[in-house]
């Protein structure tokens, strides 16, 4: 019997990837978006700052669209044009709206956490709310140092969204301690400062330091104190912002994918182009490198308190197993789901520990991230922070295998497709629409790369 396609089903089977053969060699040069944490951080400073600052290459992908919108419903003019994007500021807390408004941070925790930062003083209630991966995500890592400036916080569920927030008049800066080594509950404290009176001390456990960099390229009175695990962090109100341009460079998590893509491709090189490599976000490039692959980085170049480069990567045969070092965890975290298809097919067994975070990100990312090496035939030994992937260098996957179900995180979306184009077997992974989030331009690029590969 013929299959009747209905529109429907046409939708259904277009949100299917069908991968079944590997990748062939390549040497390529290719350009990834533009980093989602800088862009999420410059759409919220430019919301504060006064007139109109412009971002060139600013990520246009699901997040950082819901961050514009989210601005632009606190009464910010957005502006999208085809090489930039405008926002006209109105200054520290002069956003304008109406009681009970509703914010939808969608599936991003950046924006999500961040933003009620930024409402600290904003005291018609607000309604926060974000799709079922954020609302599965706890929430009183931000709320509770938040309720200590002012902020008053109204649960459905405790802890996860939805939630309201009613600001306060009186914020003050607080000493926070942050031990989770999270950038967002960080962040979400630094741009509570800016519209709190006194000091807000921040003793931060290492994570990446966006934030820190743009506060002192705005001039924002900041002071950091650096020791080997934490960062002593002292934020003095500012007066105002100034509006500013920004030109965000290429986002390394993005990136990641095509560096394992490179190294478990036979006789391939790619070179990915002006890519951020803040030392607080290149542990993937350490960690690569331990293992044995040839990544170099060319052309190095500083920009507004940032460090870009590009990325050389050649093809790596005899890749090993790493035993991971703690400290390498935040600089990676976002990187560890790729870095475990390179542990896969490398010769010996691989140890990541302390990396429980894992399972708090877009969806259970350690245990998830395990059970698609088992589907792949790689042994794991998994405990609730830690995984040991007994690696196979000769892999060769032959069955089919089914990636759904996974809450739509954009990160297991790409590390399958990945693993599917270095390994082989027939691969149908679901939500291919997933990618919208970090990376729109994921599959594109990788049919540039080799036109038949997908
Ligand atoms: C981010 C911080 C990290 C990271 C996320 C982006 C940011 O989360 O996983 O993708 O832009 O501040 P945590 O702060 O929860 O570690």
């Amino acid at each position: 019997m013929p299959i009747l396609v209905t529109p429907l089903n046409l939708i259904k089977m277009a949100k299917i990837l069908v991968i079944k053969k590997k990748i062939n060699s390549f040497k390529k040069e290719i350009e990834v978006g533009g980093d989602k944490s800088l862009s999420i951080r410059w759409v919220l400073l430019a919301s504060q700052a006064i007139g109109k600052s412009k971002a060139y290459n600013l990520l246009m992908s699901e997040d950082v669209i819901a961050a514009l919108e989210a601005i632009k419903k606190l009464g910010i003019k957005v502006l999208i044009k085809k090489k930039y994007c405008e926002i006209l500021g109105k200054g520290l807390n002069n956003f304008t709206y109406k009681n009970g408004l509703v914010i939808d941070a969608k599936n991003s925790g950046t924006l999500g956490r961040l933003i009620l930062g930024l409402l600290i003083k904003s005291t018609k209630k607000i309604k926060l709310i974000g799709d079922k991966s954020l609302s599965k995500r706890d929430f009183s890592r931000v709320t509770e140092p938040l309720e200590k400036v002012g902020a008053k916080f109204q649960y459905k569920v405790k802890n996860k969204l939805p939630l309201s927030i009613i600001g306060s008049n009186n914020s003050k800066g607080i000493y926070y301690v942050e031990n989770n080594g999270s950038a967002q509950c960080k962040s979400s404290v630094m741009l509570a400062a800016l519209n709190s009176s006194g000091t807000t001390y921040i003793k931060a456990k290492k994570s990446r330091n966006h934030t820190e960099l743009l506060f002192k390229y705005l001039k924002v009175p900041i002071k950091i104190k650096r020791t080997k695990k934490y960062d002593f962090i002292n934020i003095i109100k500012p007066k105002k912002i100034n509006a500013f341009n920004y030109n965000i460079p290429g986002d390394i998590s993005s990136s990641a994918f095509f560096m394992v893509l490179t190294m478990l491709s036979e006789n391939s090189k790619l070179l990915i182009k002006n890519i951020n490599i803040n030392p607080s976000r290149i542990g993937v490039i350490t960690i690569l490198k331990k293992m044995g692959a040839k990544i170099l980085l060319k052309n190095k170049r500083n920009y507004k308190g940032e460090k870009i480069s590009d990325i050389l990567i050649r093809s790596s045969k005899n890749l090993k197993g790493i035993y991971c070092p703690s400290e390498l965890n935040s600089s990676a975290i976002d990187e560890f789901l790729i870095i475990f298809i390179a542990a896969a097919k490398a010769k010996g067994i691989s140890y990541f520990k302390d990396i429980s975070e894992l399972n708090q990100k877009e969806s259970p990312r350690l245990n998830l991230g395990s059970k698609i090496l088992n589907m792949m035939g790689v042994k794991t030994e998994l405990t609730e922070s830690s995984i040991k992937i007994y690696g196979q260098p000769n892999l060769k996957i032959t069955k089919k295998i089914v990636i759904k179900n996974y809450l739509k995180d954009h990160r297991i979306f790409m590390m399958s497709t990945i693993a599917a184009l270095t390994c082989g077997g027939i691969w149908k992974i679901h939500d291919k629409d997933s990618i919208n989030t970090s990376f729109p331009s994921f599959l594109k690029l990788i049919k540039n790369i080799n036109s038949k590969s997908l």
